[in-house]
């Protein structure tokens, strides 16, 4: 059965991978809508960006939108030192023909919600929380509609990638991640202790490289790219492909282990702000509000991917 859902992102080179693997499942998701949030670059480069993507996938018919342009407390914080000044450097920038609808992001998911179902709508999200915290607040009758919430973001055992206790999505706008992980709908989260099991490698950039279409070719530049930060980062062969994974999880969810547990977020500390408090063992004795994801089958995650994009 087709999921309905709204994806929330902040392209990003695996922002846009992400949207790359979503698009090539038309007949497992229906995408109602791509919403952009400020985080990897500022709001009217993530903006841009979903437009450059749906150029590049050759969408007409899913709408995009432009959202928050900067978290609902905190002062924004960008990763061009990751990403690029573009976001997705490693293809060539271009004026999209894809426009931005007029409406804002925040009006499209309340709106959407509320003329939806109970339990009807998925949302993805591979950005700061701030859009989707955002439409909950304005519209706390949404709640009910969603089935859902995917989302990459957090750390357990990994530890942070932008403090030491701090995964980037959540460090941008904590008291957003917080709102979302309260809201009491089921959620499943992929942190870094998932993402960093799926760096790409050489002989992925190469099977990625035999494709024969555009969108795999922007698919390798961009790879190639992000790889090369990560890879003195982390001392890895190339770099995670964190967000790809919420998309994996829609496909072929018995790629992944999933833990049920009950997550805090950190809005208060300077030392741990951003930190997601996952209680693994669940010394807390809180009730769970999240699935938390902490291990993927690489290979099969891989060759998803790359099945996928030899779609287009
Ligand atoms: C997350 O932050 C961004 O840099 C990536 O796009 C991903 O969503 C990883 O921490
Ligand atoms: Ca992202």
């Amino acid at each position: 059965m087709q999921r309905k859902v709204i994806i929330d992102c902040d392209p990003g080179q695996d922002d846009a991978l992400m949207l790359f693997l979503a698009f090539a499942a038309p007949k497992e998701l229906n995408i109602l809508g791509v919403c952009a949030v400020a985080g990897n670059v500022p709001l009217e480069k993530t903006q841009r960006n979903i437009c450059i993507l749906s150029d590049i996938i050759g969408n007409e018919n899913v709408p995009m939108f432009a959202g928050c342009d900067k978290p609902l407390t905190n002062v924004g914080l960008t990763a061009e030192h990751v990403h690029g000044r573009e976001g997705i450097d490693g293809i060539d920038i271009f004026s999209p023909k894809t426009k931005l609808q007029p409406k804002g992001a925040v009006d499209f998911i309340v709106e959407t919600l509320l003329s939806a179902a109970d339990d009807e709508i998925t949302l993805v999200v591979t950005g700061p929380l701030t859009n989707i915290a955002s439409a909950m607040l304005r519209e706390p009758a949404i709640l009910p509609k969603i089935r859902e919430i995917v989302v990459m973001g957090g750390a357990m055992r990994e530890g942070g990638n932008i403090t030491p206790s701090a995964e980037f999505n959540i460090f941008v706008d904590p008291h957003a991640a917080k709102i979302v992980f309260e809201c009491g709908r089921p959620i499943a989260a992929f942190g870094l202790d998932v993402t960093h099991q799926v760096f790409t490698s050489p002989s992925v950039l190469e099977r990625i490289a035999m494709l024969d279409n555009r969108v795999a070719k922007a698919s390798h530049g961009m790879l190639s790219f992000f790889g090369r930060y990560d890879a003195q980062k982390y001392r890895a062969q190339g770099a995670p492909l964190h967000d790809p994974c919420t998309i994996a999880y829609l496909l072929q969810p018995e790629l992944f282990e999933l833990k049920s547990c009950n997550i805090r977020v950190e809005t208060d500390s300077e030392l741990t702000m951003g930190h997601t408090g996952v209680d693994f063992w669940g010394v807390t004795g809180l009730p769970a509000n999240t699935q938390w994801a902490y291990s993927v089958h690489r290979d099969g995650f891989f060759d998803l991917l790359i099945e996928r994009l030899s779609r287009y």
